[in-house]
C-alpha cells in the first residue's frame, strides 16, 4: 500500500448510487420502461446486504433474547384496524400545489414555504390540505364501499392487533416484545434521496410492553441499545446521533420519540424512531374491537393496559447508511504490478458484507476449476460465497473490494502442489497462504472474531 493519502470522499451520495447501479446493489425499478416514480429493486448483491441488515436485527432482538418473540402479520388490513390506530384521520401530511408549474409539495419540507422549488414562482401555492399517505385498494371482484382494504403504513399495527393471541400462546408476561420485519406502503408526497425515502419500504420494528411505570426507563434502555447497534455493525461514531423529537414533531401516539440519526451527504436525518406510545394502541383498538387487551398480573393481583415503547427502523434506509458509512477510497500500488492507482472499497462489517468469502481460481484451466469447486463446496454450506474466474486477477480484487467482501481466496498453481490457497483480506490486502485443509476454520476464526 502507498503513503499517498486517501482522495477525499466528496460526492459520497453520487458515487455510492452509481457503486450501487454498477455492481447489482441495486436498481431502478422497471427500468425498462424508464423506472417507476421512486420505486427500487434490489439485485443480486442489494439482495444479500438488505438479508444481512434485517438478520442482525433479528439477531440481536428475537434470537439473542428470552423476552422478545417474532411476528409476520398480513400486509392487507381493513379500515377497522386504521380507524382504531388514528391513522385513517391523522396520518397526514400537508400538501400544496404551485398554481404556476402545477408541482406538489410538501409544506413542511420546502425551504422556503413562499417559493416554488420547481418553477421560483413566489406566492404561487394553493392552501394547505392534509393528505392522508395510506394506499388504499379494493379486495375481491367488487371495488367500491365495503370493499376497501389498505396496504400497511408501519408494520406496528398486526403487533397490537395480535397482543392477546401473542400473549396467549407464546407465555410471556410484561416487560416483553413482539417483532417484525417486512414491507410497508406510504404514498408520500416527495419521495427521494435514492433509496432513504420512497412509496414501498422495509421495515424493523418491536413494540414491547411494559407495566405503565416502567416505561421511562424502558424508554431510556432501548435508546441506548438501539444506537448501539448501529455502531456495533460497523457504523461510526462521528456518523451516529440520537435526537429527542420536539413537542410539535411528535406522533399521534406518542408522548415522547427520539430519532436515531445517521450523517448522511446531506446532513443529519433519521434511521429509526424510538417512541413511547404510551397504551394509546391497545386501548384504542380495545375500545373499537370490544375485546380485552389488557394483561393480569396474579402475583399482585393487579389488571393493567401494559404502555408500549417502540424502536421503530427502516430495514432499506438502514442499508444505504450502511453503505454510505462504508464507502471508502485508497490509494494503492496496483497488486502486483506497483503502479498507483485509486481502489474503491465498501469496509462492511463483516455481519454485514453481502458476500463473506470470493473464491478465485487464477485462470479457467480445469486443473485450477476443480481445486476451486472444492473449496467452494467446503465454504458455501458456512458462508454467502461468490466465484469469479474471468478477468486479471488485480480486476477481481477490485470488483471484490466494491462489493464489500471481506476475504478472497486464490486458488493458483501452487496449490496442485502445496494444497495451500492464498487468503486476502478486504482491507489491509494482506495475503496468507493458507492449507486447503484448515482453510474453514482459518476463515471462520476471522470472520467471527
Ligand atoms: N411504527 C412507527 C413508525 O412507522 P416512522 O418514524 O414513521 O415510525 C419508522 O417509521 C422508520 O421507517 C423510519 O425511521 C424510517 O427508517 C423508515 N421509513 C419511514 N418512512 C419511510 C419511507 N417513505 N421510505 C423509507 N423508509 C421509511
Amino acid at each position: 500500500m502507498s503513503e499517498a493519502p486517501a482522495p477525499a470522499v466528496s460526492d459520497l451520495f453520487d458515487k455510492v448510487v452509481n457503486l450501487c447501479k454498477r455492481r447489482g446493489f441495486v436498481f431502478p425499478s422497471a427500468e425498462i420502461y424508464g423506472g417507476f416514480r421512486s420505486t427500487y429493486d434490489y439485485g443480486p448483491v442489494g439482495v444479500l446486504l438488505l438479508r444481512n441488515v434485517k438478520d442482525a436485527w433479528w439477531r440481536s432482538m428475537v434470537q439473542l433474547r428470552h423476552d422478545i418473540v417474532g411476528l409476520d402479520a398480513a400486509i392487507l388490513s381493513p379500515p377497522a384496524v386504521w380507524e382504531a390506530s388514528g391513522h385513517l384521520k391523522n396520518f397526514t401530511d400537508p400538501l400544496v400545489d404551485c398554481k404556476v408549474c402545477r408541482e406538489r409539495f410538501r409544506l413542511d419540507r420546502l425551504d422556503d414555504p413562499e417559493v416554488c422549488p420547481n418553477c421560483g414562482s413566489k406566492h404561487s401555492f394553493t392552501e394547505a390540505r392534509q393528505f392522508n399517505l395510506m394506499f388504499k385498494t379494493y379486495a375481491g371482484p367488487v371495488e367500491g364501499a365495503g370493499a376497501e382494504v389498505y396496504l400497511r403504513p408501519e408494520t406496528a399495527q398486526g403487533m397490537f392487533t395480535n397482543f392477546k393471541n401473542v400473549l396467549e400462546t407464546s407465555r410471556k408476561r410484561p416487560p416483553f416484545g413482539i417483532a417484525q420485519i417486512g414491507k410497508s406502503f406510504r404514498n408520500e408526497i416527495t419521495t427521494g434521496n435514492f433509496v432513504f425515502r420512497t412509496r414501498e419500504f422495509e421495515q424493523m420494528e418491536m413494540e414491547y410492553f411494559v407495566p405503565p411505570d416502567e416505561s421511562p426507563r424502558w424508554y431510556e434502555y432501548w435508546c441506548a441499545e438501539r444506537l448501539a447497534w448501529y455502531h456495533d455493525l460497523g457504523i461510526p461514531e462521528h456518523m451516529l446521533r440520537l435526537r429527542a423529537h420536539e413537542e410539535d414533531e411528535l406522533s399521534h401516539y406518542s408522548i415522547g420519540t427520539s430519532d436515531v440519526e445517521f450523517l448522511f451527504p446531506w446532513g443529519w436525518d433519521e434511521l429509526e424512531g424510538i417512541a413511547n406510545r404510551t397504551d394509546y394502541d391497545l386501548t384504542q383498538h380495545a375500545s373499537h374491537s370490544g375485546e380485552r387487551l389488557e394483561y393480569f398480573d396474579q402475583a399482585a393481583g393487579v389488571r393493567y393496559v401494559p404502555h408500549v415503547i417502540e424502536p421503530a427502523a427502516g430495514a432499506t434506509r438502514t442499508a444505504m447508511a450502511f453503505l454510505m458509512a462504508a464507502y471508502d477510497e485508497e490509494a494503492v500500488a496496483r497488486e502486483g504490478q506497483g503502479q498507483g492507482e485509486v481502489r474503491t472499497v465498501l469496509r462492511f462489517h463483516h455481519r454485514i458484507a453481502p458476500y463473506k468469502v470470493a473464491v478465485l481460481p487464477l485462470s479457467k484451466k480445469p486443473e485450477l476449476s476443480a481445486p476451486a469447486n472444492d473449496v467452494l463446496a467446503q465454504l458455501q454450506p458456512h458462508y454467502m460465497c461468490d466465484y469469479d474466474e474471468t478477468q486479471a486477477i488485480g480486476r477481481r480484487y477490485r470488483r471484490q473490494d466494491e462489493l464489500g467482501t471481506p476475504f478472497c481466496v486464490t486458488i493458483d498453481f501452487d496449490t496442485l502442489n502445496d494444497h495451500a490457497v492464498t487468503v486476502r483480506d478486504r482491507d489491509t490486502m494482506a495475503q496468507d497462504r493458507v492449507p486447503m485443509a484448515g482453510l474453514l476454520d482459518h476463515l471462520r476464526a476471522r470472520l467471527d472474531a
